[in-house]
């Protein structure tokens, strides 16, 4: 049935451009004729239209053919901005790549630009011998503006207007449009878009369809024609729209498919797929995401779609998503515009997909995006260690003065009372801690002298100002926090101490000379604790009565 136009298609360019120039002037003999059905020799005895009569109506070009009128090789229907439903005849095992859409175009020969077809969804049981379900949608690559008045969407056959089992009823009027051939008896192409009413012939219910007989399926398919005068469609108009208005909203009812010949009624009425029987699939193709955006989480991603709400309002079938690597699956309602997908690994980059899965069968081109579900963040830095309490690296004694003599001890015990009077530097470059204890004992025997109740410690820095004034009992630890600020060590941190010792007066006490002062001193070796127990203990002895200008404990 494509042969003429083939034939056609293979006659030189000017033998075209005469076919063209005889139309013209038989266009022009004609007188002006506007109305959609106006007979004249278009279609087959229809009449020029303008777009904004059929706005849905798009022709389908080959993208190999630089120059529209040569390119055109079939019609199709908008029926939203991003999808165009054709005759799957039209486009058997076409690469996208190979066609382009023309819109808002009345005459091939207008400058236009052509809209790229992103993908072809043919009907799966799409037969190529019987034209059982002839019918596939091309998704488009950018989505056409529907705001104008020469493109519109037509509206699918809603099972809310319409009932599948009775529409479209016989003899309901119906405009089919295309360039397709207008003669009987030559090729002859129009570049002027026509337009004819024809009558659907039958009703869903009655099989009546010229003579085809069994080669006419009352499910897929649907005829139409005018006896008087013979109207119909015929080659080159394939895939373009048989409408119905019903209640003032043009509705696609059929497809251009086959017919034998031409206008040759009552014999052989054209035939057209019949819309209500693809509705579903048409509405789950077309409604299917054309693009989705994709967000990381930590071990998922939100996949967010614009649903097509106006299209198939009636129908909201499930969207799947699946990533790939790993085939993790999520799915939702289309009207829902996203979902999570989830148990995705960090680290990890993965192609989303997204495509109405539903009972209709239909399988959409696919959305996809990739994403990267992020790596996961390195271990928080080690929060910085708390100032380190630097160990006393140095310390000095200097014993500034001594005295010693017989007393009794406040409680009345008779005692040596021993007032010392010791500075203790520091070397410290922030602040540190050591612990200080104090024996006496007998610098010959090594024997500890006992210390008497009321033996006190008190301790101020040069600088004036006063330490804690603690009185304490004999022997005793005191811890030392010397606070450093210069590091050349110049101005070291140091203290005055005042030791005033009650040493108890026993047989064989040694002589003053004798009796020598132990300072031991413990570094914390976890410089934040105070505590010395497990610390090494370093020991300076300092001797009473011994010249000590500095005694380095190191
Ligand atoms: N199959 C034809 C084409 O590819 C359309 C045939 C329509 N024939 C008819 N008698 N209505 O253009």
């Amino acid at each position: 049935m494509r042969r003429w136009y083939r034939r056609f298609m293979r006659t030189p360019v000017w033998t075209r451009a005469l076919l063209v120039l005889a139309l013209v002037i038989t266009a022009a003999t004609a007188g002006a004729a506007t109305g959609a059905d106006a007979p004249s020799a278009r279609i087959i005895n229809g009449s020029d239209i303008s777009i904004s009569q059929a706005p849905w109506q798009v022709a389908l070009v080959r993208s190999s053919v630089a120059d529209n009128f040569n390119a055109q090789f079939c019609g199709g229907s908008l029926v939203s901005a991003t999808a165009v439903v054709t005759a799957a005849h039209c486009v058997p095992g076409a690469a996208p790549s190979s066609v382009q859409v023309l819109a808002g175009v009345g005459n091939l020969s207008e400058a236009t630009t052509r809209i790229g077809v992103s993908a072809i969804t043919s009907y799966p049981t799409y037969n190529s011998v019987t034209q059982d379900n002839d019918i596939a949608v091309l998704t488009l690559e950018s989505p056409v503006d529907l705001s104008g008045s020469t493109r519109r969407a037509i509206a699918l056959p809603s099972p809310v207007s319409v009932s599948p089992s009775t529409w479209p009823a016989a003899n309901t009027p119906s405009f089919v449009t295309g360039w397709g051939n207008t003669s009987t008896s030559i090729s002859n192409f129009p570049s002027q878009l026509q337009g004819v009413t024809v009558d659907v012939l039958a009703g869903p219910l009655s099989p009546t369809c010229g003579i085809y007989g069994s080669a006419y399926d009352l499910e897929s398919m649907l005829c139409a024609a005018n006896t008087g005068p013979n109207r119909d469609s015929c080659q080159g108009d394939s895939g373009g729209p048989l409408a119905i208005d019903v209640s003032g909203t043009w509705r696609l009812a059929g497809i251009v498919s086959w017919g034998t010949g031409c206008a040759d009624m009552p014999n052989y009425p054209g035939v057209y797929t019949r819309m209500t029987t693809y509705l579903d699939w048409t509405c789950d193709v077309v409604t299917s995401p054309t693009s989705i955006t994709v967000t990381a989480g930590s071990s998922w991603a939100d996949v967010a779609w614009s649903p097509d709400s106006t299209t198939c309002p009636w129908r909201n079938p499930d969207v799947q998503v699946t990533a790939s690597p790993g085939g993790a699956v999520s799915t939702a309602s289309l009207s829902t515009g996203g979902t999570r997908i989830s148990g995705l690994s960090p680290g990890t980059t993965y192609t989303v997909t997204a495509r109405v899965s539903s009972a209709a069968g239909a399988t959409p081109p696919e959305a996809s995006a990739s994403v990267t579900i992020p790596a996961p963040a390195p271990a928080p830095a080690p929060a910085p260690a708390p100032p380190a309490v630097a160990p006393c690296t140095k310390t000095f004694f200097q014993q500034a003065a001594r005295s010693a003599r017989t007393r009794k001890a406040p409680d009345g015990t008779p005692a040596v009372r021993v007032i010392s009077r010791i500075r203790v530097y520091q070397d410290a470059e922030s602040w540190c801690r050591t612990k200080l204890t104090f024996i006496f004992r007998d610098k010959r025997t090594k024997k500890r002298l006992l210390q008497l109740p009321g033996s006190t410690l008190g301790f101020r820095r040069l600088s004036g100002k006063q330490f804690s004034a603690p009185v304490v009992s004999w022997p005793t630890t005191r811890e030392f926090r010397f606070a450093g600020t210069d590091p050349t060590g110049l101005d070291r941190t140091d203290a005055r101490l005042v030791l005033v010792s009650y040493l108890k007066k026993v047989k064989g006490m040694p002589a003053q000379s004798n009796i020598e002062l132990v300072v031991v001193r413990r570094i914390p070796t976890d410089p934040a604790s105070a505590s010395g127990s497990a610390n090494p203990l370093v020991a300076q002895n300092n001797t009473f009565g011994t010249k000590v200008a500095w005694a380095t404990v190191s």
